[in-house]
C-alpha cells in the first residue's frame, strides 16, 4: 500500500544507484511521510555536487543524516534513539558529523545542539540548499543550523536522485508547507506556509523521469489540490497578485492536465488530498485522461461533526459524505483510501461511533489510523485537554482497525473474477517466482512472472485475494495505453 508513513521502510538508509568508492561518505536515514524521502533525494543531490556518495554502512560513514518526524509522539522518540546509536558510532570515528534535517530540527534545535550536545548540524525543511555551507562549517570544527522557513523555496530547480529506488515509479513534490491549520497537526509550524512549485518544473522532472524508464509519478504535498501557481510566492498571497497572474494562474486540476497530456504514457498519482480543498474538476480531469489512476486518498480523521469542528476541519461529515458520492458517481471504480486519528480530545463514545458509521458509508478500500498524540505548539496542545485515556484511544482504534479490515477485505473481493491493469514495480516480497504491482485504484497485486518485465503495464486476471493483496496471473500486456 502507498501509505503516508509506511513502517516498512521507515529508517532505511537511502542509497543513490550506482554509488562510487571515492569522496565522502554520506549515510542518510528518512522517517516520515513520502515528503521526508523525497526531499532526501533532493538533499542527496545537492551533496552529490560536494563530492558525497552514499553508503549503506552506517559504520563507513563520514557524514550522518537524519530526515526526521514529528508528527506523533513515537516518531521522534525513534529518532532519538537513533542518535543515540550515531553517537555510539562516532566513538570510534570520531571525524565522523552528525545532522538532523527535516520536521523536528526548528522545535527540537537547541536542545539537541547545545543542551544535549548529541549533534553537529541541524538544518529545517527549506534550508536545503545552504547544506554546502553548513557541511564546511561543520568541517571547521564550529555547530551548523538553519531552520529558516522559506516562502518561496521549492527547489523546483533542483533535480532529485533517485534513492533506494525500484526505477519505475517515483514522487514529485508539488507543494511545500500547509497553510490548513488542523489543530493536531505540527506539519504547518515545521514545515511552513503554503507554497507551490512551477508548473514547468514539474513537467519537466516528469519528462525526464520518463526518458529514465520511470513509469509511474506520485505528485505530492500536504494538501495537492490546495496547489496553485501564479509566478510564485504564497498561496495565502494570491489576493494581491495581478489580473495577468490571476488570469494564468495554474490549478491542481489544471497541473494533472499538463503532467498527463506531457507524458501520456506515464501513470500518475498525487497525495495527499485535503475534503476541503478537493473539487470536482481535479475528479473529472481524473476521468478525463486514462493515465491519471483512479485513487484518492482522503483523509477524514473523524466522522463527528463535532470532532471535525475541533480539529479546524473546514468540513462537515455531510459534506464529506457528499463528496465520496460525487466521486463515485465520476469514477464508480475509484480506489479510496482515509487517515483517522482516534481519541482526540473530548471525543465521546457517540462521537466514536460516528467514525465507525461514516467508514461503514464509504467502506474505504485501506487506511491508516492513530491514536491521538498531542503534539507541542500545535492549537490542540495549547486549547484543548488530552483527557482521552490511553486505554480508550487504543480501544477505539482497534475498533476502527479491526472495520477497516473487514472493509479491505471487502473492496479487495470485489476484484475476484475481473481483469485489471497492473504496472510491475518488481519481486514480490514474499516470493522471487512472482511479480508485484499495483491496479489502476492503488491495490497489491501479486502473479507469476512468467516472461513480462519490472516496468512493464500487463493485464492481469484476479483469481483470490486477502484484504491488503490480490492474487492472479497475467493475461498479457496492456497494447496502445495512449
Ligand atoms: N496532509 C498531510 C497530513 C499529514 S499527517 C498529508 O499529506 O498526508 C498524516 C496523518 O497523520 C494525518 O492525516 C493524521 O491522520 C495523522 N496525524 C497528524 N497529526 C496527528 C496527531 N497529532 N496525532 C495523531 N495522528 C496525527
Ligand atoms: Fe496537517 Fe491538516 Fe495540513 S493534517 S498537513 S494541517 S491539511
Amino acid at each position: 500500500m502507498d501509505k503516508i508513513i509506511d513502517e516498512s521502510v521507515q529508517g532505511s538508509p537511502t542509497m543513490i544507484a550506482g554509488e562510487g568508492k571515492e569522496g565522502r561518505k554520506l549515510y542518510i536515514e528518512s522517517y516520515g511521510c513520502q515528503m521526508n524521502f523525497s526531499d532526501s533525494e533532493i538533499v542527496a543531490s545537492i551533496l552529490a555536487g560536494e563530492g558525497f556518495q552514499t553508503t549503506s554502512e552506517l559504520e563507513d560513514a563520514d557524514l550522518v543524516l537524519v530526515n526526521t518526524c514529528s508528527i506523533r509522539e513515537k516518531a521522534e522518540t525513534t529518532v532519538r534513539r537513533r542518535l543515540e546509536k550515531y553517537n555510539a558510532v562516532k566513538k570510534n570515528r570520531p571525524h565522523m558529523k552528525v545532522g538532523v534535517l527535516g520536521c523536528m530540527a526548528e522545535r527540537l534545535k537547541s536542545q539537541l545542539l547545545e543542551e544535549e550536545k548529541i549533534v553537529d548540524m541541524v538544518v529545517g525543511p527549506d534550508a536545503y540548499k545552504d547544506l554546502p555551507n553548513l557541511v564546511r562549517e561543520v568541517d571547521e570544527g564550529r555547530n551548523a543550523v538553519n531552520v529558516i522557513l522559506s516562502k518561496e523555496e521549492t527547489y523546483g530547480d533542483v533535480a532529485p536522485v533517485r534513492l533506494n529506488s525500484n526505477g519505475v515509479t517515483a514522487f514529485v513534490s508539488i507543494t511545500r508547507g500547509c497553510d490548513n491549520m488542523c489543530t493536531f497537526c505540527v506539519v504547518p509550524f515545521t514545515r511552513g506556509r503554503e507554497r507551490s512549485r512551477d508548473p514547468q518544473s514539474v513537467v519537466q522532472e516528469v519528462n525526464e523521469l520518463w526518458e529514465q524508464g520511470y513509469r509511474e509519478v506520485t505528485l505530492l504535498g500536504q494538501n495537492v489540490d490546495s496547489y496553485l501557481w501564479y509566478g510564485g510566492g504564497l498561496k495565502k498571497d494570491f489576493d494581491k497578485a495581478s489580473e495577468i497572474q490571476k488570469a494564468t494562474a495554474v490549478n491542481f486540476a489544471g497541473l494533472l492536465a499538463l503532467v498527463a497530456e506531457a507524458q501520456p504514457g506515464m501513470r500518475i498519482r498525487f497525495s495527499t488530498s485535503n475534503p476541503q480543498d478537493m473539487s470536482l474538476d481535479v475528479v473529472r480531469t481524473m476521468a478525463k485522461y486514462k493515465n491519471i489512476c483512479n485513487y484518492i486518498h482522503l483523509p477524514v480523521q473523524s466522522g463527528s461533526n463535532r470532532i471535525l469542528k475541533a480539529m479546524n476541519r473546514l468540513h462537515t461529515r455531510e459534506e464529506y459524505m457528499q463528496l465520496i458520492d460525487d466521486i463515485r458517481r465520476i469514477i464508480p471504480d475509484c480506489g479510496i483510501s482515509q487517515d483517522m486519528i482516534a481519541g482526540f480530545p473530548g471525543e465521546t463514545e457517540e462521537d466514536h461511533l460516528e467514525t465507525l458509521s461514516l467508514m461503514e458509508y464509504v467502506k474505504y478500500d485501506f487506511g491508516f489510523m492513530f491514536a491521538y498524540s498531542e503534539r507541542p505548539g500545535t492549537l490542540a496542545a495549547r486549547k484543548l485537554e488530552d483527557d482521552i485515556p490511553d486505554a480508550v484511544k487504543k480501544r477505539r482504534l482497534q475498533e476502527i482497525i479491526a472495520l477497516q479490515q473487514k472493509h479491505s477485505l471487502y473492496r479487495t473481493s470485489q476484484h475476484v473474477g475481473k481483469t485489471e491493469e497492473v504496472l510491475i514495480e518488481g519481486p514480490s516480497k514474499k516470493s522471487d517466482a512472482h511479480w508485484m504491482g499495483r491496479t489502476s485504484g492503488n491495490t497489491v497485486v501479486v502473479f507469476p512472472k512468467e516472461d513480462y518485465k519490472v516496468g512493464q503495464l500487463v493485464m492481469v486476471k484476479i483469481h483470490d485475494c486477502t484484504s491488503a493483496t490480490l492474487l492472479g496471473e497475467a493475461v498479457g500486456p496492456v497494447e496502445n495505453y495512449n
